[in-house]
């Protein structure tokens, strides 16, 4: 069986690390093609070296742009690469425009198309990553739910006999890299004192497009009681730059993005995080970091209703969210159990032959 990865951006490749492995382990021909969506070397190549993913067999180097300049130069540049690697199956991941051009050119050409982390709704069509998961979904022939939410989701929509829960590969890859920080005792952010900082990240475009709700973001991470660690995503820094809006005010410290394993050295000691991601949400999560979440909504609804996550669309909320009591314990896996690559693997095995 021969199985062509598809990433681009920060979280997939994140992803692609136990993915790559598994396959190694069953003696899966594995070849990874790198969109080029994310190019900064801290946004890419520090990837690949912390998490030991093979170098990607192509790199299209597509580069930034509007959505639609960007998905289609990634579309175009797809078919010549599944025509000569002809692979079994088109594995994809996630929400990215990477993702979407990877399924619609796979599934147009006949390979067949996996789609890991199927099922997640936001339910908020203003957000580029839901179309893109709703597209690849219905355009894939086999949907790796990482949960029984995201299961029941893909049920509503009709794709219950394609789809299987397979467990989340994010929850193999934070607890092998956790238990590499904690063995080479190496918890904590340089220059800081445990439980005396919050981690921050925001890059979203519905927080950093409009420029009076960026601003407004920052500010409450700027009044908070602590120094607020903010990893700052280029999108952040642009958006900041074009519309005159300082990074660094009050409380808030800009920092460049962290490699994966420093992320998971930090917020393990950080006194909590504040982010718009979907992936950090998950990691303070399994790692027992109270989490607040500047967003109407999440697709990780679990970590809500464990009350390890709040939501706080309006800034107004991010202060009293950030200083809430620690949550009750709780030893749910709604994650999995960190083996879920291992399962994505044998389901392409399984489908293959069907
Ligand atoms: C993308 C994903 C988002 C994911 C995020 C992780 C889509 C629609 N969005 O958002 O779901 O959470 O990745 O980081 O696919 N830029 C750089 N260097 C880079 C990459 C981007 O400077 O290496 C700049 C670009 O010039 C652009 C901005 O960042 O201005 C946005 O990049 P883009 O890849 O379009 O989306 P992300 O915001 O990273």
């Amino acid at each position: 069986m021969k199985v062509l990865s598809v990433v681009g951006a920060r979280p997939q490749f994140v992803k692609l690390a136990p993915i790559a492995s598994a396959a190694a382990e069953a003696g899966v021909e594995h070849l990874i093609v790198h969109t080029g969506q994310h190019y900064d070397p801290l946004l890419s190549d520090v990837f690949f070296e912390d998490l030991s993913i093979p170098k990607p067999t192509v790199h299209l180097g597509v580069g930034s742009g509007s959505h639609g300049v960007q998905t289609g130069a990634m579309l175009g540049a797809m078919d010549a690469v599944l025509d000569e690697h002809r692979p079994d199956w088109v594995l994809v991941y996630g929400d990215t425009n990477s993702t979407l051009a990877a399924a619609v050119s796979a599934v147009k050409l006949h390979f067949k198309v996996a789609h890991l982390e199927a099922g997640l709704r936001s339910f908020n069509r203003r957000m580029p990553e839901e179309h893109n998961r709703v597209l690849t979904d219905h355009a894939a022939d086999l949907c790796l739910a990482p949960t029984e939410v995201a299961m029941r989701h893909l049920a509503d929509e009709g794709l219950a006999d394609r789809s299987i829960v397979v467990g989340d590969v994010m929850t193999d890859v934070l607890y092998q890299v956790r238990d590499r920080v904690l063995a080479a005792d190496a918890v904590g952010l340089p220059g800081y004192a445990a439980g005396e900082y919050y981690l921050a990240t925001i890059h979203r475009a519905e927080n950093t497009d409009d420029p009076a709700r960026l601003r407004a973001i920052l500010e409450s991470l700027g009044r908070l009681d602590r120094p607020v660690v903010v990893m700052a995503h280029p999108r952040l820094v642009a958006k900041c730059a074009e519309h005159g809006i300082p990074l660094e005010q009050g409380a808030l410290l800009a920092h460049p993005p962290l490699r994966y394993p420093d992320l998971v050295a930090a917020t393990m000691s950080s006194a909590g995080v504040v982010t718009d991601s979907g992936g950090l949400q998950k990691e303070a999560f399994l790692l027992r970091v109270p989490c607040t979440t500047v967003r109407t909504e999440t697709e990780w609804v679990e970590t809500v209703e464990l009350g390890w996550n709040r939501l706080a669309a309006d800034p107004a909320d991010v202060a009293a969210a950030v200083a809430r009591p620690r949550p009750a314990d709780t030893d749910a896996e709604p994650y999995g159990d960190g083996r879920a690559a291992a399962r994505v693997i044998a389901a392409l095995s399984e489908w293959s032959a069907g």
